[in-house]
C-alpha cells in the first residue's frame, strides 16, 4: 500500500425522514444565518424545502434562499451566492439537490470566506485558506459531493468547467434520505448510478499492488451498484435499493475505495468535463460515453487490473488470453451501461464534435492538468486523448 491520507469529517444521518434532524444540526455548529442553495425546482416541487425551512424555524435559525442552481453549475450564480452571503452575514451553507447544488455550496463558502476571484481557486491559481461550514441534503445519489472534498464548476463564458479539490470544503455533515431520491426521472437515477461506478473504477484503475482489502471493499461496491442499478430500473420505487445506491454514491467518492493506491486514474472523468463545459451533456452519461474506448486504449498497461476487473465484478468467463478476457470485461461494462439507458458512444451520447472541437478538448484536458500528461495506468499525451475521444466517436 502507498502513502495515503484518509479524512472524511462529514457526520452522515441516513434514512427516511433524516431532513428533520437539520435545524437541530445547524445549531449544534453554533450557526445563526443560513443560506438555503438548491435547485431548479425539484426540492420544492417534492415539498422538502418547506420541510427544512420548518426544522430551521423551529430551531430559532433565520435563513435566506438561493436558488436555480442548474446542473454542470455556473460561476454567475456563484459570484451571486457569495454577494448574497457576505451581505447577509451567512454563516452556514446548506445544499439541498444534486452534486450541482453542494458544488455550487462549496463555491459560494470559498468565496464568502477568502479575498478576490473565487474562479482563481479552480484555476489553481490560488489555493483557498478558508471555507464556510457546508451542510448537505443529497437529493441524486451520484456524485459523492456530500463527503467529498472537490467542487466543479463551469465558467460558462469560455465553457471551462474545473474542479477545486481542498478538505476545507468537505461538508460538516450529510443528511440523506434515501427516499428523497423517488422522484428522479429513470434517466437522472441511471447517470447517477454510472458515476457512482465511475468514482470507483477510477480508482480501481491505478498503478499500485498489494491491495486486498482495498481491491474487495471497491469490488464489493461495484456489483452492489451493478445489482441494484438493474432494480432501480425496474422497480424505481424500491426503497432498499434506493439505499443501497445513496450509501454507495458516498463511499464511492470519500477515499475508502482507493485507500492505499497511487489515487487511481482519472483521464475518463477529465475527459468528461472537458465534454460537459463544451456541450453541457449530463456528468454521468458524459462519462459512459468514453469510458469504454480509454479502457480498450490502455488496458495493455494494466492488464493484470482489466482482467481481476472482468473475473471478479464483470463476473466473465476467462477468454483465451489476458488481453481477451480483459476485453470481456469492457465490453460486459459497456453492455452494463446500455441496459440502463446510458450511451457507450459521443453519438449515443447526442454530440458529434468536429475534428476541430475533438482537438480543443484534447488540448483543453491536458491544460487542466498543467500541460502534463493526463492518468496513471497510460500516461497521455494530447495525441492520446484525441484519438479517444475519435474513438469514440
Ligand atoms: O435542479 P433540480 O430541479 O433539483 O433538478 C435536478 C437536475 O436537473 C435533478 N434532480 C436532483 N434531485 C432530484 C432531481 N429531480 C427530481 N427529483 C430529485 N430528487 O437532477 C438533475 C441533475 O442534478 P445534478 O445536481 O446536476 O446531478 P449530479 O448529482 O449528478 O451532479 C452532477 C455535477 O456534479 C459534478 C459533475 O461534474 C456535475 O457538474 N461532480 C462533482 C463531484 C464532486 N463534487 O465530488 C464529483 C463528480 O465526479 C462530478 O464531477
Ligand atoms: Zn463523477
Amino acid at each position: 500500500m502507498s502513502l495515503y491520507t484518509y479524512f472524511t469529517p462529514t457526520k452522515v444521518i441516513f434514512g427516511k425522514g433524516a431532513e428533520d434532524q437539520v435545524g437541530s444540526l445547524i445549531q449544534g455548529q453554533g450557526c445563526k444565518k443560513v443560506l438555503l442553495h438548491y435547485g431548479g425546482g425539484s426540492a420544492r416541487r417534492s415539498g422538502l424545502l418547506d420541510r427544512i425551512e420548518r426544522s430551521l424555524e423551529c430551531s430559532g435559525i433565520s435563513y435566506v434562499s438561493l436558488g436555480g442552481v442548474v446542473p454542470n453549475p455556473r460561476l454567475s450564480l456563484v459570484y451571486e451566492g457569495i454577494r448574497l452571503a457576505k451581505e447577509e452575514g451567512v454563516d452556514f451553507i446548506l445544499a439541498i439537490g444534486g452534486g450541482s447544488v453542494i458544488d455550487s455550496a462549496k463555491a459560494i463558502g470559498y468565496g464568502a470566506a477568502n479575498d478576490g476571484d473565487v474562479w482563481d481557486f479552480f484555476t489553481g491559481a490560488r489555493k483557498p485558506s478558508a471555507c464556510l461550514p457546508i451542510g448537505a441534503v443529497p437529493t441524486i445519489a451520484a456524485a459523492g459531493s456530500e463527503m467529498s472534498w472537490s467542487s466543479v464548476i463551469t465558467e460558462e463564458t469560455h465553457g471551462l468547467k474545473r474542479s477545486c479539490n481542498n478538505d476545507l470544503s468537505r461538508p460538516v455533515f450529510a443528511v440523506m434520505d434515501p427516499e428523497l431520491t423517488m422522484t428522479l426521472p429513470p434517466y437522472q437515477t441511471a447517470c447517477g448510478c454510472a458515476d457512482i461506478l465511475m468514482h470507483t473504477m477510477e480508482r480501481y484503475f491505478n498503478h499500485s499492488d498489494n491491495l486486498d482489502l482495498t481491491d474487495g471493499i471497491a469490488e464489493a461496491l461495484l456489483r452492489t451498484v451493478l445489482h441494484h442499478s438493474l432494480v432501480l430500473r425496474d422497480h424505481p420505487d424500491n426503497y432498499e435499493s434506493r439505499a443501497e445506491i445513496m450509501w454507495a454514491g458516498s463511499l464511492s467518492h470519500n477515499g475508502l475505495t482507493g485507500f492505499g493506491t497511487d489515487g487511481g486514474d482519472w483521464s475518463t472523468h477529465k475527459m468528461e468535463h472537458e465534454l460537459s463545459g463544451m456541450f453541457d451533456v449530463a456528468h454521468g452519461a458524459g462519462l459512459t460515453a468514453v469510458w469504454g474506448s480509454w479502457a480498450r486504449y490502455v488496458c495493455r498497461e494494466r492488464l493484470d487490473r482489466f482482467v481481476q476487473f472482468a473475473l471478479r465484478v464483470m463476473d466473465v468467463a476467462p477468454a483465451g488470453d489476458d488481453y481477451q478476457t480483459a476485453l470481456a470485461g469492457i465490453a460486459a461494462m459497456e453492455e452494463f451501461f446500455r441496459s440502463i439507458g446510458m450511451p457507450t458512444s459521443l453519438t449515443e451520447l447526442g454530440v458529434s464534435p468536429t475534428d476541430a472541437q475533438l482537438e480543443e478538448m484534447a488540448e483543453k484536458c491536458i491544460q487542466a492538468v498543467g500541460g502534463k500528461t493526463l492518468g496513471v495506468v497510460k500516461p497521455l499525451a494530447m495525441q492520446d486523448v484525441a484519438a479517444i475521444y475519435r474513438a469514440a466517436k
